[in-house]
């Protein structure tokens, strides 16, 4: 089996990101590690298999042992600004590592889903301890199609369903750390002002059909405040700040 072992993937890590390097074969959750104990900025913990996985609003994120990326990442955002919006910018960080690995283009659908060919490949959970952010991101890599939740509301995909090849988890992990630090630098200086446009160039829910809290309509776009704006009809545009998003593919 291969392995998110250090050997493994500090060839991959290139910038910041990944230092220190917590990795355990096994664990509960790479959340929970990170948020008990007091890291720098950077600090990383992986897995290669999650016993109880930790999804957004209390679900379970489950996967088979060693088909996965599994890491969540300490932030240390400044204080005052909108920390909400680190789902959005490590959904972009993750859907352009699953392009750089696949070829294919990936799409973000607010507000933490990766989506490659109308699948959820990777989802992203951020949690606060005080001003400490951690981010977990969990991608789907090489999972067969009967390893993957047949059940989810949103189909879940592997890179291996959908491209047809098993890939390199180590490789996929270093260049996900690597973007997700840019674009976090980016962040930190501007907000989203920098990764505006390619938001919207991901955008999987513009133009939909939705139901989020409470609200059905039209998706417009993701405003500059990381928030959904849904078009309920006759130009009532209501605005969304968080929400489990119901869609019409
Ligand atoms: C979601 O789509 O609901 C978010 C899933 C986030 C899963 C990742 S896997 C690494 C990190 N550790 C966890 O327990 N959860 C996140």
């Amino acid at each position: 089996m291969d392995t998110l072992a250090p050997e493994a993937v500090g060839r991959h890590l290139k910038g910041r990101f990944g230092k220190p390097y917590l990795y355990e074969p096994e664990c509960e959750s790479t959340q929970a590690a990170l948020l008990e104990g007091d890291f720098p900025e950077g600090a990383v913990c992986v897995t290669d298999h999650q016993t109880a996985g930790r999804g957004r609003l209390g679900r379970h994120w489950v996967e088979a042992a060693g088909t996965s990326v599994l890491v969540s990442v300490v932030l240390h955002p400044p204080p005052g600004g909108r920390p909400q919006e680190l789902s959005l910018v490590a959904g972009i960080a993750a859907a352009e590592a699953v392009e750089g690995a696949t070829g294919l283009s990936a799409q973000v659908k607010w507000p933490n889903d990766v989506m490659l060919n109308r699948s959820k490949v990777a989802g992203v959970l951020a949690e606060m301890r005080g001003h400490v952010v951690v981010v977990g991101i969990g991608i789907n890599v090489n999972q067969t199609r009967q390893q993957l939740p047949g059940d989810a509301k949103t189909p879940a995909g592997s890179l291996r369903t959908i491209v047809g090849a098993t890939h390199d988890r180590a490789a996929l992990l270093g260049s996900l750390l690597y973007r997700l630090e840019r674009l976090y630098d980016g962040w930190r200086h501007g907000g989203l002002t920098d990764i505006y446009t390619e938001l919207g160039a991901r955008d999987f829910l513009r133009g939909r059909r939705v139901t989020v809290d409470g609200v059905s309509g039209t998706a417009v776009m993701v405003d500059r405040e990381g928030r959904l704006l849904v078009d309920a009809g006759h130009g009532d545009v209501r605005v969304v700040e968080s929400g489990d998003v119901q869609y019409v593919r």
